[in-house]
Parts: structure tokens; C-alpha cells; sequence
């Protein structure tokens, strides 16, 4: 229990750094912005009282940590969905990495996430609220759409990794927008 509050404390730290996720364009580097602790043994140590500064420091309020948790989950399989047989309900059947190199040249979380770092947060289980989300297509439609957009764009750093463009049925036997 301890542990997910002070995980909780440095995801709510993470998001004041990584609010603007959709401006990371903008020059500002890891230098420039608060770093957070990438390494789980000080992150589990650290204070989550430290980080209360950050909340609702932003735009939007305080942000809501277990969602992003389960946004975690999902970009995770996202991520290993470019490398291995996509966990979706209806997996293209003629499947394969769209990476010009899966082994050597995977695609990070960084090559989005330029301001935080998201590559620290443990794997995430699958919980209740992750199958609701699941099942949430509009809410599915709307992340895949945003992630696949930054995929594709040469802006960030995953394009140069794919061999062609990424679309939706890369990974999904039908695009579920049309389902
Ligand atoms: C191809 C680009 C891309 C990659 C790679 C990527 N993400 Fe994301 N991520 C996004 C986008 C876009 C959003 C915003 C989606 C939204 O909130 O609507 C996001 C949102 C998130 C969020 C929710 C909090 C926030 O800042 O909006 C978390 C947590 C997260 N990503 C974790 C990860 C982790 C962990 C990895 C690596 C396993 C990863 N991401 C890889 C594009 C990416
Ligand atoms: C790189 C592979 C990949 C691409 C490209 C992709 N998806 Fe997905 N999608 C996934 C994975 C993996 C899941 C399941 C996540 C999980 O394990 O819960 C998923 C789940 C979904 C779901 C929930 C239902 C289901 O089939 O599991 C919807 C809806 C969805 N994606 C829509 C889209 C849309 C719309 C696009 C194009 C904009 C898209 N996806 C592109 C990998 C991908």
C-alpha cells in the first residue's frame, strides 16, 4: 500500500513535467525541465509529500494518477505491440513488426514522452478498470488515434525506426473505427 501511494507521488511529480505532452515540440529538453527520479530504488524512496508542490499546477487541475497508470498499461502494450503479436481483440492475421529493425531499433517511450520519463513506471497489471477502458471504444479510439499520430509524425523520434507508415490495421484486423 505504501509503495502505490509513493508511486502515485512521483506519477502526479511526472505529470507536472509532462502535461504538455502534446507540445513537446516547443525546445524544451530534459534539462530545462524538472527531472524526475529515474531510477525505481529512489523513486520508492523519495517523498511523496515532495512532490505535492506540482499538483493542479498545471491547466487542468489535478491530474488523476490511477489514470494515468492505466494509460501506462496501455502504451506499454502499444509499444510491444510494434515487436511482438498485438494483445487486440482482432490481431491483423498477416501481423509483422512494422520496425525496420525489432531487435536493435525498438521504439522507446522517450521517442514521445521527451519531457518525463515515462520508461521508469513498472509493467502494469491488468486490473477492473483497465477492462472498462478496454471496452470503452471511444476512449480507446481516441488514444490509439493520438498514439499512432505521434508514430507517424518525424517530429518524434519513433518514425525513423519504422520501416512504413503505421495505420490501424497494422494491428487490428479492421480498422475498429469502422466496426
Ligand atoms: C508513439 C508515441 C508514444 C509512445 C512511444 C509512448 N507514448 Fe505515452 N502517450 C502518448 C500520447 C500521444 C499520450 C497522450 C494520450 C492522452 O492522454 O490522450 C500519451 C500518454 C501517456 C500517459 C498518460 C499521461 C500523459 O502524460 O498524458 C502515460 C502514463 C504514458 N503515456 C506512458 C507511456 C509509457 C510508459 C510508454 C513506453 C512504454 C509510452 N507512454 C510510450 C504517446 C506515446
Ligand atoms: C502497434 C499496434 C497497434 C496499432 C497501430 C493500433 N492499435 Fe489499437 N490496439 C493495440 C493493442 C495492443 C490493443 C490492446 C491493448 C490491451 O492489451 O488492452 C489495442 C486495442 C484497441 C481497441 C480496443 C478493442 C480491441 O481491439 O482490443 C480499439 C478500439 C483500438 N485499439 C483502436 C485503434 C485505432 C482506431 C487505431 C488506429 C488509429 C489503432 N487501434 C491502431 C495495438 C494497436
Amino acid at each position: 500500500m505504501m509503495r502505490t501511494i509513493v508511486l502515485f507521488g512521483s506519477l502526479i511529480l511526472l505529470f507536472g513535467c509532462s502535461q504538455n505532452v502534446e507540445n513537446v515540440g516547443s525546445g524544451e529538453t530534459l534539462d530545462s525541465a524538472p527531472k524526475p527520479v529515474a531510477d525505481s530504488n529512489s523513486r520508492l524512496s523519495s517523498s511523496a509529500a515532495g512532490s505535492a508542490p506540482f499538483m493542479g499546477g498545471g491547466n487542468g487541475g489535478p491530474p488523476d494518477p490511477q489514470m494515468m497508470l492505466n494509460k501506462a498499461y496501455f502504451m506499454q502494450h502499444f509499444v510491444a505491440a510494434l515487436t511482438s503479436l498485438p494483445s487486440n481483440k482482432n490481431p491483423n492475421p498477416k501481423w509483422s513488426s512494422p520496425l525496420k529493425d525489432p531487435s536493435g531499433g525498438k521504439v522507446k517511450c522517450g521517442d514521445c514522452h521527451t519531457k518525463a520519463d515515462m520508461s521508469g513506471l513498472p509493467q502494469q497489471e491488468d486490473s477492473p478498470a483497465i477492462e472498462k477502458l478496454h471496452e470503452n471504444k471511444e476512449f480507446m479510439v481516441d488514444l490509439m488515434t493520438k498514439w499512432v499520430a505521434k508514430l507517424n509524425n518525424p517530429e518524434f523520434g519513433a518514425k525513423e525506426k519504422l520501416k512504413q507508415e503505421v495505420t490501424c490495421t497494422t494491428c487490428h484486423a479492421k480498422d475498429p473505427r469502422e466496426e
